[in-house]
């Protein structure tokens, strides 16, 4: 009781508070989101990400040595792909030659040991800007598992090391977990997005693909069918569950800061590792505040990293990746 016990004595200078702190950021922490274009010599800012870019696959190169360099060493690989490559059943996203599996094997070529984790969705192949085929106005499950899991053997067959199905569909995880034991890729993993909201905050990442769902007739002007409502928790850990039960290696809440609650719920009642994924639009909230002067964008970005792990966070997927390392190295 005071005065004998005073907790200002663990704050007294840096040493001591570095001595006792709970949480530590490293390099590990770090999933690397890289967007990859068609194309030469493009590194293209996007409008919405300060400092962010779309990287042809010849400049992809490049950078994952810098990451690598850095000590990141995981990266989670998605494409811009052409408007006349895609279709309402996202058809290119097999395709054994198309961008995504030119991008597997090019980070590979580059870097034998940068872990890739590659997108698994429809969306930046779909006309209609959804993570499914829409059929009479709806997006259909079944057939949109299907495709899933035939683009999860296209992702292995180029390498990746894991698959990430981030589109909500139920029951893709066992059809994909299937799909890689019956060819033979009994080391390819599964990250499941399995808490995904339908959030706000995915708007700069839609900016950054062209991939928001299309304002057209008949078809869903949000993702509120597949994606969870923000309002829900118990909806999370079952859907978690749900997720490991079918095979997912990893699970993930997402987005990041406003869901720290669901982060902490999740990390107590499972024993696989958790991911959280910091979405665009949490980047471009603190780079537009920082780029006014209104907040000190390195103090804050290292308060959420940090409250993000503290939360239960095992993997960060996150835009802040390579700012964090150069700042604690
Ligand atoms: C595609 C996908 C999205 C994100 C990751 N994978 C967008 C969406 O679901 O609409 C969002 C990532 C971000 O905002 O950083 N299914």
């Amino acid at each position: 009781m005071y005065p004998i016990k005073r907790n200002r004595r663990l704050r007294t200078n840096e040493a001591i508070r570095s001595l006792v702190r709970e949480t530590i950021i490293s390099p590990n922490d770090f999933l690397v989101p890289l967007f990859v274009v068609e194309g030469k010599g493009i590194k293209d800012e996007i409008a919405s990400m300060p400092n962010y870019y779309r990287f042809s696959l010849d400049l992809l190169e490049a950078e994952i040595k810098a990451l690598w360099t850095l000590g990141l060493k995981s990266v989670l690989l998605f494409v811009k792909v052409p408007d006349n490559l895609k279709d309402n059943k996202g058809t290119e996203a097999l395709n054994p030659n198309g961008l995504m599996q030119r991008a597997i094997k090019t980070v590979k070529n580059v870097c034998p040991g940068m872990l890739v984790m590659t997108d698994v969705a429809l969306d930046p192949y779909s006309s209609f800007g959804h993570d499914g085929i829409i059929e009479n106005g709806q997006v259909v499950n079944d057939d949109t598992v299907e495709i899933l899991a035939e683009m999860s053997l296209s992702h292995a067959e180029a390498g990746a090391n894991f698959v990430a199905p981030s589109d909500m569909m139920d029951g893709r995880i066992l059809a994909i977990r299937e799909a890689l034991e019956d060819e033979g890729f009994t080391d390819t993993g599964i990250m499941s997005y399995s808490a995904k909201y339908a959030s706000a905050f995915y708007g700069p990442f839609r900016d950054a693909l062209d991939s928001a769902p299309a304002a057209v007739k008949d078809v869903p002007k949000d993702k509120k069918t597949y994606q969870m409502d923000y309002a829900n928790r118990f909806e999370a850990i079952r859907e978690t569950e749900m997720d490991i039960d079918e095979g997912a290696d990893i699970v993930m809440v997402k987005p990041g800061l406003c869901y720290l609650d669901i982060v902490r719920e999740i990390k107590n009642e499972v024993d696989v590792p958790v991911a959280v994924y910091q979405v665009s639009g949490e980047y471009s909230m603190l780079k537009a505040a920082a780029q006014k002067g209104w907040l000190d964008h390195d103090a804050v970005m290292m308060e959420q990293i940090t409250a993000i792990k503290r939360a239960g966070a095992d993997v960060i997927a996150s835009y802040f990746a390579k700012d964090v390392v150069k700042l604690i190295s």
